[in-house]
């Protein structure tokens, strides 16, 4: 027995307008202090009202949300006690509210200790509002909470069912000016999910559509959106639908490697996850390519390229992805994120450690030995073809 979890899913322009048609009284918003300088708090706030609630803000949520300031959330969120909480902004804010969310209703349990196999026993006290304001994470429509531990330096990613939002309002109008290394880091982490939710070992009939597409508009939508920005409103929309749609792909069937590999980069030197995933995709669809049994090769047909075998079609994809990568200005290895030799030597015994026990480790179609991880991260500073 399987379940494919899903938001009500609210998209495309004026979509935001849905959140006047809400009953409630309290609305409390979980956001950073950039969209709050945006406006885009206020823009939120102003469809609240209209639906007659009360509306508190917390904009304190930090790239890479920490355990410690989910906990300072929970407890204004208490004081408040809403009965709609609204996730608005990138992965971290929106992941942040879910975890918040968790504390609020139970606030007995220990953030670590949250898993899929625990029953929350959520929505007493309150229903979840995810607003993305970037084109990547997913995080509006999936149920996986990643936050570090700011002490052990490590990302945890927590997970219950349960915590997926009741709604996601996926508006482009919040993505219309983002910076285009936003665009090209978020962008990528959505290629990511698409490629690793199709090619995972969970993967099922009812994701392999979703993240085909998502496959599909990336690959036509991104160098545009990265390009031309806020000229381009088409090139904003369907990113943002595509970020969606590999979200409900790769949340049904999980990330993979590339995830586990880059949360390891990520929760030791601070790398955007988006350009620490994608980063290394090329290199995990070659080693797992390797494997044997992969089905690269149904993506690589299904964008028109030479793809006569899974040989041929595992490395016609990865060339797409390098020249996609290339095209809108993000790095192809470790040493280009300007991460020196002595440092990367210092910290690999970490991030293989780290690398081992994400949970996207073991959702991989081929796992590697820890030697091979380490190999991993070798050629991946190197920026060589993984050969074994
Ligand atoms: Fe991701």
């Amino acid at each position: 027995m399987w379940y494919f979890n899903s938001p009500e899913v609210v998209y495309g322009e004026d979509a935001l307008s849905h959140l006047d048609t809400l009953h409630g009284e309290r609305a409390f918003i979980v956001t950073d202090p950039t969209i709050l300088k945006l406006g885009f708090v206020d823009m939120v706030k102003e469809h609240l009202h209209a639906a007659g609630m009360q509306v508190a803000v917390f904009a304190e949520v930090e790239p890479d949300p920490s355990l410690q300031t989910v906990r300072r959330g929970a407890e204004v969120m208490r004081d408040f006690a809403p009965d709609w909480i609204v996730g608005l902004g990138g992965g971290s804010s929106m992941d942040a509210a879910k975890a918040m969310w968790i504390l609020y209703e139970r606030p007995d349990l220990d953030p670590a200790g949250i898993n899929p196999f625990v029953e929350l026993g959520l929505r007493q006290k309150a229903r979840l509002i995810a607003i993305p304001t970037t084109s990547g994470t997913g995080s509006e429509v999936t149920w996986a909470t990643v936050l570090t531990d700011t002490e052990e330096q490590r990302k945890l990613a927590l997970g219950a069912r349960e915590s997926m939002a009741d709604v996601a309002i996926v508006d482009p109008v919040f993505t219309v000016n983002l910076p285009p290394q936003i665009t090209a880091d978020t962008g990528m982490d959505a290629l990511t999910h698409a490629v690793e939710g199709y090619t995972s070992a969970w993967r099922n009939d009812f994701c392999d559509g979703l993240c085909l597409k998502a496959i599909q508009l990336v690959f036509e939508y991104l160098p545009r959106a990265y390009a031309n920005g806020s000229e381009d409103l088409e090139a904003r929309e369907r990113m943002h639908n595509a970020a969606c749609i590999a979200g409900l792909g790769f949340g049904n069937s999980m990330a993979a490697l590339a995830h586990a590999l880059g949360h390891a980069l990520g929760g030791v030197f601070h790398v955007p996850h988006g350009r620490a995933v994608s980063l290394f995709l090329p290199y995990t669809i070659e080693f797992s390519a390797r494997g044997g049994g992969t089905r690269y090769a149904e993506i690589a047909r299904f964008l028109g390229l030479p793809a006569g075998d899974e040989e041929e079609g595992a490395a016609s994809l990865v060339k797409a992805i390098r020249d996609l990568a290339r095209q809108i200005d993000q790095p192809l290895s470790i040493r280009e994120l300007g991460i020196t030799q002595e440092d990367f030597e210092a910290n690999l015994p970490k991030l293989v450690a780290n690398a081992e026990t994400d949970t996207q480790m073991v959702t991989s179609i081929r796992v590697p030995s820890t030697e091979q991880s380490e190999q991993l991260f070798r050629y991946a500073y190197e920026g060589k073809e993984i050969d074994f």
